[in-house]
């Protein structure tokens, strides 16, 4: 009998047993010793696992399985589709490691040592209060028009639960009121501006997410940029989400240096979203409900979500939208029902649809006439059901 501590010990049901199984066993127990080992044991077959390479363990179980002349309905099947279920292990050079890794990693005395390194120390000594303010009538659950640093100006301090946004990343779009390629010193200040006003607006425990994407070909990391930005305003950083759009519609080198260490272009399928919390980590819920499920907490909480990218930007006339589904994970994951949702570049009003459909406040500002009209449409079309949802 294996020493259980060393091992990590699944079971899979073990009712028709026949000769051959115990000769594929005793093979199986012999080649992989010490890493994995098979055991009867009543209705039951058990699963001694400790580190295995999976590929070359799949490889042994078909050539024996075809041997042994079986079909597809086996015991040694069962085992594999066990062992690829489990979804926490080390990696160890191609190996995976079921037992005793994270014994590896642990931290003696973590908080300790948490707090001699002075966890988030950018963000001390920050003078964020922690009262909060209701938002006015005029500007709950509306779509504004107009430039948001000027609109938000008449915010009261400490009044939206969260924001969610991504403003124009300066690539030279063509948007309808505004110009996309000014110069960066220009852009970082007008955006900085603006941001400046989302932090004094948030309240306490309130986090803001921003969808921001480098401008690769000018060389401008805009989401290192941006991060620093909200550090120095003593904003935690707290996340990075990467959202892999899967889109390989980008090109490969610069001009002239293909298939040459002269200047390879690296290829980016993915966007950031960086996550900031004003004072505290933790939101105070102030009593509302949070309507995540366990499974989708689980799978979100893992900062690599695959979406694919909003397939009907025509439809609406915008050229740089998000999809509703990014919406809805960052709007669920990080407000409760029935919070405040700000988003200062709401563009056709992906974030302000979705708050309302499930449940939250909203408030959407844009600089164009044409967008704002566009999401106001997009909110008064929610069906019955997300109106349901909203109320
Ligand atoms: C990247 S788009 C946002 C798209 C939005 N996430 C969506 O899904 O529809 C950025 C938006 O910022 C707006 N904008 C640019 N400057 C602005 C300003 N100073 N105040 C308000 N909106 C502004 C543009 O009109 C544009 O619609």
């Amino acid at each position: 009998m294996a020493q259980e501590e060393e091992f990590r010990v699944l079971s899979v049901r073990y009712e028709k047993r026949s000769f051959a199984d115990q000769e594929i066993i005793g093979s199986i127990n012999r080649t992989f010793r010490g890493k994995l080992m098979l055991e009867p044991s009543g209705d039951d077959l058990r699963i001694y696992l400790r580190e295995i390479d999976l590929e070359e363990f799949e490889r042994y179980v078909e050539s024996a399985v075809r041997e042994f002349n079986y079909g597809r309905d086996n015991i040694f099947y069962s085992v594999l589709e066990k062992i690829r279920s489990v979804r926490s292990y080390g990696i160890r050079a191609g190996t995976r490691i079921y037992a005793g890794y994270d014994r590896e990693r642990k931290v003696v005395n973590r908080k300790e040592k948490a707090r001699r390194r002075h966890i988030h120390y950018y963000a001390e000594g920050s003078s964020f209060s922690r009262k909060s303010n209701e938002l006015p009538p005029e500007y709950m659950d509306r779509i504004v028009c107009g430039d948001s640093e000027e609109v938000l100006r008449n915010f009261p301090d400490n009044s939206v639960d969260l924001v969610f946004t991504s403003p124009p990343y300066n690539f030279g779009l063509e948007y309808s009121d505004t110009q996309d390629d000014v110069d960066w010193n220009e852009y970082f200040d007008k955006l900085f501006r603006v941001l400046s006003e989302c932090i004094r607006v948030l309240k306490y425990g309130g986090r803001i997410v921003i969808d921001i994407q480098p401008l690769f070909s000018d060389y401008i990391p805009a989401h290192h940029i941006v991060s620093n930005f909200f550090m120095k305003k003593k904003m935690i950083w707290r996340n990075e989400i990467l959202w892999e759009k899967n889109n390989y519609n980008c090109k490969y080198t610069a001009w002239g240096s293909w298939n040459s260490p002269s200047s390879p272009y690296m290829k980016y399928t993915w966007e950031f979203l960086e996550v900031f919390s004003k004072g505290d980590i933790r939101k105070p819920s102030e009593n509302r409900a949070s309507d995540l499920t366990g499974e989708e907490f689980k799978r979100w909480v893992y900062a690599r979500w695959s979406i694919a990218p909003e397939r009907n930007m025509d439809q609406f006339g915008h050229p740089a939208m998000f999809p509703e589904e990014l919406a809805m994970r960052v709007i669920r994951l990080f407000s409760f029902r029935g919070d405040v949702v700000l988003d200062p570049f709401n563009g056709a009003g992906t974030t302000t649809k979705v708050a309302k459909m499930y449940g939250r406040h909203y408030v959407g500002i844009d600089i164009s006439a044409k967008y704002c009209e566009i999401a106001e449409r997009r909110i008064r079309e929610i069906p019955e059901l997300g109106q349901e949802e909203g109320n």
